[in-house]
């Protein structure tokens, strides 16, 4: 495939490189080449098959509303815009386009999803319970788009809406953590991501499996082999 990645930062430089070495012809752009994603013009895009975007909340709308424009299909690694969300499901099914999102790509975060929807059951039964996420001190969003999908599940579970305290140090990854405490006992479900490969990873597989596709898609998707 003939990609474009949006952003040559920490994720953007490793999703080019990944993307590389699963055969793709790949094009990145940075903040210079794309201002208020200017660049995403249907000419300038013809020779392109799809689009990954790891760039910052305020870049990532306008480069949507390029890239759906332009008609070509896009995966959206980028986090902190979440709010918008219903608008641009709105704009992918007016301009019939495709768009798969994700505020995390790696699959241990995904299965990791799933065990949050299962231990919210010990909130329904008194337990107290409470999100932990650490990252990088350059991370521009809080709290993570990760942490706030956990709260998300949780709280269509069990009905409770868990306060989630960030920490910002260092360069550390990724770390989320669900804490759950009773007078008898407690859980302390962790994951640690140990590089940004695994987000890497995913996006280019995203970008694969989103071929021919049209609609507004999840990673669940991708891993749930639709
Ligand atoms: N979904 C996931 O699995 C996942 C994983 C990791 C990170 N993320 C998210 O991905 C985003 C990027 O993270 P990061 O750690 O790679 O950040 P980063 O290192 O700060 O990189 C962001 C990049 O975006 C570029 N940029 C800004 N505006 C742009 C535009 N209009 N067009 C093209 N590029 C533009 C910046 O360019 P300049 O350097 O020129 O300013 C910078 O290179 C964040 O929102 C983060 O939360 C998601």
């Amino acid at each position: 495939m003939r990609l474009l990645v949006l952003g040559r930062g920490k994720t953007g430089a490793l999703v080019a490189e990944v993307a590389r070495e699963r055969g793709h012809e790949v094009r990145v752009m940075g903040a210079e080449e794309n201002p208020g994603g200017a660049a995403l013009t249907p000419d300038a895009l013809r020779d392109v098959d799809a689009i990954i975007d790891f760039t910052t909340p305020q870049a990532v709308i306008p480069n949507i509303i390029g890239a759906m424009q332009a008609k070509k299909p896009m995966v959206v690694g980028t986090t902190g815009w979440y709010d918008k969300l219903a608008m641009v499901r709105d704009l992918v099914r007016e301009s019939s386009g495709s768009l798969l999102y994700a505020p995390n790509f790696s699959i241990g975060v995904n299965v990791f999803f799933e065990g949050a929807r299962a231990a919210a059951a010990a909130v329904k039964h008194g337990y107290a319970a409470h999100i932990v996420e650490r990252h990088h001190a350059q991370k521009k969003d809080a709290p993570s788009g990760t942490a706030a999908r956990m709260q998300q599940i949780i709280q269509e579970t069990s009905g409770k809406e868990l306060e989630i305290t960030s920490i910002r140090e260092g360069d550390v990854v990724g770390t989320h953590v669900m804490l759950f405490d009773s007078p008898n006992d407690t859980m302390m479900f962790t994951h640690d991501a140990k590089s940004r490969r695994g987000f890497a990873e995913g996006a280019v597989v995203a970008a694969e499996w989103l071929r021919g596709k049209q609609g507004f898609f999840e990673f669940k998707d991708v891993l749930a082999g639709k």
